[in-house]
């Protein structure tokens, strides 16, 4: 037996398949807040030798009773632990009945099945469902479920679960109970029970196939009116599915439902989707533009999972990146049709590099395909998710758009209804298109973000140019050495005018160093790499400022022209930096630099969300990462130097654009409009950057004049970084409009959290003590805490304070939500990239965590390897 202090590591190697096949299990559910009743009868067919013991998970639950084919058992026959009930000796096809109680009320980890408000739900996803009855709770265990509910009729009218309701009648004692079939056979991580007094609205969607299917988007009666978005989104993400990749829903219903305590984000559920409120309500007034996007996005992301993880699903846990990369891919390319492929694609690399890149730079970096954990919880990470989605990018940009189109046709005929690897994956787009993908695996193996240095180089006589890639990866825990990755590298050649000589070629990097030559070229030309970001790697290209600022003028392809921008301010940046670090208090910033800002405000016709994209320095955290030591305090101040001076240089041409781009009508959510408000909001924090009293009036104003939560929260957060009474009466103003909306509460939570401010962490300290700070609610922890986490000069404040008052969150909520310590936990992992100072100071809050009794095992995983990498 384990020994339960000392927590187990699970690998991927040991993985055997399930002795047993579950042709059916039927549940019956009395629920209950203090504790409900789970009967279940699970048919059971021996598949694997005769000598196998059955083993069922469970955890945190009461067993009341175990019986086969009708006779129950004596405690002698069964073995029951902290990690689930053996049976030794079980006959080979045979008919397992159990009765088993949990705790909704008190499982504040929200894992299992949960009281949230007044409603009862699940999440079962990774390992939630062992929390709720026992049961084989493993991906590649697939069974069709049959689910009984009763409860309250009064205080819980509306009962749903997985697939089609086929009964519901009234109890005595003003019980009710319906009865749910899906017809489906699926993994249990994928079961969900919801159970409330709930609103919804209702609309319909006619499938390719002429099948009818009914909408329901449920949530609490109050919040019924922002429900529309939602709807609208998920008939848009089912048509999409059909038009792009000819997958047709395959049942009659489909329901979502809003809960307001959720650890992630959303969660895909055979036909009832349980997800966070932040991530389906949305109105002019309380949901940002982003909101609008990023909700559509996620709803389109858990419909996709039907075809690309319930239909075909993972066979461990170790091929996660199976059904996310996947389902990320296809959630990003959703997104770019709906607004614009570029718009989508600079955010996508944006949130590549402030999330993935540090991970995989540090002590918690792991292939997508990783080897081991302890808690799986930990790692549904950007590296599994975002990095997963670039492999399989890259995988289309190797196969081409038809191609990727043909393998995947080829992954759904071969692997419906099955549980399979990323390996099943691969060899499906290899054989739709006989493509080699050998070298390819390297992505799922290894970890670490390659760097790719070019050089060129120009010969008049043989009008050739000659391109020399060269590529390396630096080590990872457990990972000193590597293999060179198979990189398609897209790049263009520009002539003097800014045309382009080739087009856009993809080139196929799969040496440590390779050289191509492109022949025929009349000039030196200036080389455009990695167009649309065509690889997950760091790029060193041999441009100097005066051809940066030439791609950002004239590159044809949009995603390098911001790439360039961003290359160019970095290093300015950086510059600054060294500059600031050695006593200067104003240095100049370079007049290219300002020449290049002031053609991007007055440029011809450009998308105005990329041209607001292309007036952003890259934050703070990034900037960090570029440089050897982290000096937070040099970084904010360089940067905040060079937005005054960009500013102040261009006053004119961005009050013009301020002006230009005021709301002609009332709020209406669309992609154009939203790159207008985007750009307008993007001048409105460059001209407040001047610390003026009449730019600070121009926040003011705007946060009394708007008529929608975009613009009234950009103002607010201009307003909430300076001293004095502005800020004071702008949170204050913002506090009474919207204390009775949580969603929005959250934000006036966070935008104080992340001000660059001086005081931030006293500010945050306070508002711990505020009435409406509730740790138990994830989005309202988040909002404060894992936000100031990420406000880099106020949580590594050189006294370490910032650190110590983190740790002290931490170690508060691991007895409450051991998921969500674990992550705010991950802001202390880039601690050797600091100063000696500042690395003792998290190595000692980290070490002080691991010291707490009873530590749950996410945490215990997340901080041994940030102290041991
Ligand atoms: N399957 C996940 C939800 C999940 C994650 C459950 C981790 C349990 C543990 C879902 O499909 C998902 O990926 N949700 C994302 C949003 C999505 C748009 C990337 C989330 O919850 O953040
Ligand atoms: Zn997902």
């Amino acid at each position: 037996m384990s020994d339960p202090s000392q927590p187990v590591e699970v690998f991927r190697e040991d993985y055997r398949p399930y002795p047993f096949a579950v042709d059916r299990v039927e549940l019956d559910f009395e629920l209950g807040e203090e504790s409900t009743v789970v009967r279940s009868r699970i048919e059971l067919r021996r598949t694997g030798g005769a000598d196998e013991g059955l083993f069922l998970d469970g955890e945190d639950l009461e067993l009341r009773s175990v019986s086969i084919d009708g006779t129950a058992l004596d405690e002698g026959f069964y073995k029951l632990d902290g990690e689930g009930l053996t049976l030794p000796h079980v006959p080979d096809a045979f008919v397992l009945e159990l009765e088993a109680v949990n705790h909704p009320k008190a499982n504040t980890q929200l894992s299992g099945l949960y009281t949230s408000g007044g409603m009862f739900c699940t999440q079962c996803e990774a390992l939630g469902f062992r929390r709720i009855t026992f049961f084989p709770d493993r991906p590649d265990v697939m069974t069709r479920f049959r689910v009984r509910m009763a409860a309250d009729r009064r205080r819980f009218p509306v009962l749903l679960s997985n697939g089609n309701k086929v009964e519901e009648r009234e109890l005595a004692d003003g019980r009710h109970e319906a009865v749910w079939d899906d017809p489906f056979p699926k993994p249990s991580y994928l079961f969900a029970l919801v159970a409330g007094d709930l609103g919804h609205v209702h609309g319909s969607f006619t499938t390719m196939g002429g099948r009818e299917v009914d909408l329901y988007v449920w949530s609490e009666h109050d919040n019924v009116g922002r429900l529309g978005h939602a709807l609208r989104c998920l008939r848009s993400a089912m048509a999409w599915d059909e038009r792009e990749f000819g997958r047709e829903y395959d049942l009659d219903l489909f329901n979502i439902v809003a809960v307001n305590d959720f650890n992630m984000g959303a969660m895909e559920n055979k036909s009832l989707n349980v997800f966070n409120a932040a991530r389906v309500l949305a109105s002019a007034e309380t949901a940002t533009d982003d909101d609008f996007e990023i909700i559509d996005g996620v709803i389109a992301h858990e419909y996709f999972h039907n075809w690309t993880g319930n239909r075909i699903t993972c066979r461990d846990w170790f091929q996660l990146t199976l059904k996310e990369g996947l389902t990320v891919l296809r959630d990003q390319l959703y997104s770019a049709d709906m607004t614009s492929e570029a718009v989508k694609r600079v955010d996508d690399v944006r949130m590549l590099r402030s999330f993935q890149f540090p991970e995989d730079a540090g002590p918690t970096a792991h292939p997508i395909r990783p080897e081991s954990y302890i808690a799986m919880d930990n790692f549904y990470t950007a590296t599994v998710y975002e990095k997963g989605a670039e492999v399989l990018r890259m995988i289309r940009a190797l196969v081409g758009i038809d191609g990727f189109r043909t393998g995947m046709d080829l992954y759904f005929e071969r692997h419906d209804g099955q549980a399979v690897t990323c390996d099943d994956f691969r060899a499906a787009m290899a054989d739709a298109n006989g493509a080699d993908l050998e070298q390819f695996e390297r992505w799922y193996a290894q970890a670490g973000t390659p760097e790719l240095t070019a050089r060129g180089e120009y010969d008049a006589d043989a009008r050739a140019y000659t391109l020399t890639l060269a590529q390396s990866c630096p080590p990872t825990p457990g990972q000193p050495t590597k293999q060179p990755f198979h990189v398609p590298v897209a790049v263009g050649l520009l002539g003097a005018d800014g045309r382009d000589l080739i087009g856009s070629r993809v080139l196929e990097l799969r040496d440590a160093e390779q050289s191509f030559v492109f022949e025929g070229i009349d000039e030196p030309p200036v080389p455009s790499l990695l167009r649309g970001f065509s690889a997950p790697v760091k790029l060193t290209a041999p441009l100097d400022d005066d051809q940066l600022a030439f791609l950002m003028a004239h590159d044809s392809d949009p995603f390098n022209r911001w790439e360039a921008g961003q290359v160019l301010y970095t290093r300015v940046a950086l510059g600054l930096v060294e500059a600031i670090r050695s006593g200067s208090a104003e240095p100049a910033v370079p007049e290219a630099l300002v020449e290049a800002f002031g053609a991007l405000l007055t440029g011809g016709d450009v998308d105005p969300s990329l041209r607001s994209f292309a007036m952003g320095i890259p934050g703070e955290r990034t900037l960090g990462d570029a440089m050897e030591t982290v000096d937070p305090d040099a970084i904010h101040a360089a940067r905040r130097h060079m937005a005054r001076t960009l500013a102040a240089r261009h006053e004119p041409a961005l009050q013009a654009i301020y002006e230009r781009e005021a709301p002609a009508g009332p709020y209406r959510y669309s992609p154009e409009e939203a790159g207008r408000r985007r750009l307008r909001n993007a001048c409105l924090g460059y001209l407040s950057a001047l610390d003026r009293a009449d730019t600070t009036a121009l926040c003011v104003d705007q946060l009394h004049a708007a008529d929608n939560m975009t613009d009234e929260i950009a103002a607010l957060r201009c307003l909430a970084r300076l001293p004095g009474d502005a800020c004071e009466e702008a949170l204050a103003h913002f506090y009474t409009r919207w204390n009775e909306t949580p969603l929005v509460l959250d934000k006036w939570f966070s935008t104080q959290a992340g001000a660059l401010r001086d005081d931030a962490l006293e500010r945050v300290d306070a508002l711990l003590g505020h009435p409406d700070f509730d740790a138990r609610n994830p989005n309202r922890f988040r909002a404060l805490v894992r936000t100031f986490s990420r406000n880099q000069p106020a949580f590594h404040r050189a006294d370490g304070e910032g650190y110590r008052w983190l740790a002290e969150r931490v170690r508060a909520l691991d007895s409450i939500n051991p998921q969500v310590a674990a992550r705010t936990a991950e802001a202390f992992a880039p601690w050797r990239r600091f100063d000696g100072g500042r690395q003792a100071l998290m190595r000692a809050q980290l070490e002080r965590i691991a010291a707490r009794n009873g530590i749950s095992k996410n945490l215990y995983e997340i901080v041994t390897r940030c102290l041991a990498g």
